[in-house]
């Protein structure tokens, strides 16, 4: 079992950690995030579950948190963010800042992660680690963030091939030992909050292009109802993903969260 108090008292990392809200059992971390935003509780309050008995993924996906062998957790964040269009690219970066964060964390015991847009973490081209970010709204304006994260750390916490849609890892698979997992809250939480505390919508982006999945491969991407298909050259600015387009040249395609796949799949 994670040891709470133990990461307590090496929290809060970067501004955020505190309080801890650690409970061995939940349906997900971020529910209660967000119930516990909505009731008044600070900015860089941590819940952390042990296990996640209804963990959720993007689209309505589910996420599997085994006891002893993953970490999730969710954090809330009330940042000060201005109005208008800095508004909206400000929110974008902070969407980005977990999928960063945690690939910083896992360069620091020599892993080579990946970034497959917008905010899935990869080792090897399969998924490691998933960040769900939701925002609370009052009125016009936000009122929190809650920062999800969900990483496989040892074997384990893998899913079994036929209950995920992208083919699945742990940090053990990729790096050969068990990494503590105290050890990496406290890293990742802090790396999330050290972002946090200058939130730089280019400088993000520009963090993300470094460790794009599939940067020069050939990819699928489906948003709407179009697919094409191309060699993935970058994110731009404004999120949209930069493809070379065989017969179109240079096709930029929006949207909030396309279906990006590789088109020469070679995980392993
Ligand atoms: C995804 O890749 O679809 C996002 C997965 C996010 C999972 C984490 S685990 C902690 C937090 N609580 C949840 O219910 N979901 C997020």
């Amino acid at each position: 079992m994670l040891n709470a108090a133990s990461a307590e008292r090496r929290l809060p990392a970067q501004g955020l950690g505190l309080p801890l809200v650690f409970h061995p059992r939940l349906d997900s971390t971020n529910s209660l995030a967000a119930e516990l935003a909505t009731a008044g509780a600070p900015h860089g309050t941590l819940v952390v579950a042990e296990e996640q008995t209804a963990g959720r993924g993007r689209h309505g996906r589910g996420w599997s948190t085994p006891p002893g062998s993953a970490l999730a957790f969710s954090l809330i964040l009330r940042p000060a963010l201005p109005g208008g269009e800095a508004r909206s690219r400000q929110l974008a970066a902070f969407n980005l800042v977990g999928a960063v964060a945690l690939a910083e964390a896992l360069e620091d015991l020599g892993a080579r992660p990946a970034i497959k847009w917008p905010n899935d973490v990869l080792l090897s081209d399969r998924k490691v680690a998933g960040v769900l970010i939701e925002v609370s709204w009052v009125d016009q304006a936000i009122d929190s963030l809650v920062l999800g994260v969900g990483l496989n750390v040892y074997a384990e916490a893998e899913p079994p091939e036929a209950e995920v849609d992208y083919p699945a890892t742990s940090v053990e698979a990729a790096i050969g030992f068990r990494p503590s997992r105290e050890d990496l809250l406290v890293q990742i939480v802090g790396r999330i909050g050290s972002h946090c505390q200058r939130i730089d919508p280019p400088a993000i982006m520009a963090e993300v292009n470094q460790r794009l999945a599939f940067c020069g491969r050939r990819v699928s991407v489906r948003s709407g109802v179009k697919t094409w298909q191309g060699v993935l050259l970058a994110i731009g600015e404004g999120g949209e993903i930069i493809l070379d387009v065989p017969g179109e040249g240079e096709v930029r395609i929006a949207g909030s969260d396309p279906h990006l796949r590789p088109l020469d799949v070679h995980t392993g």
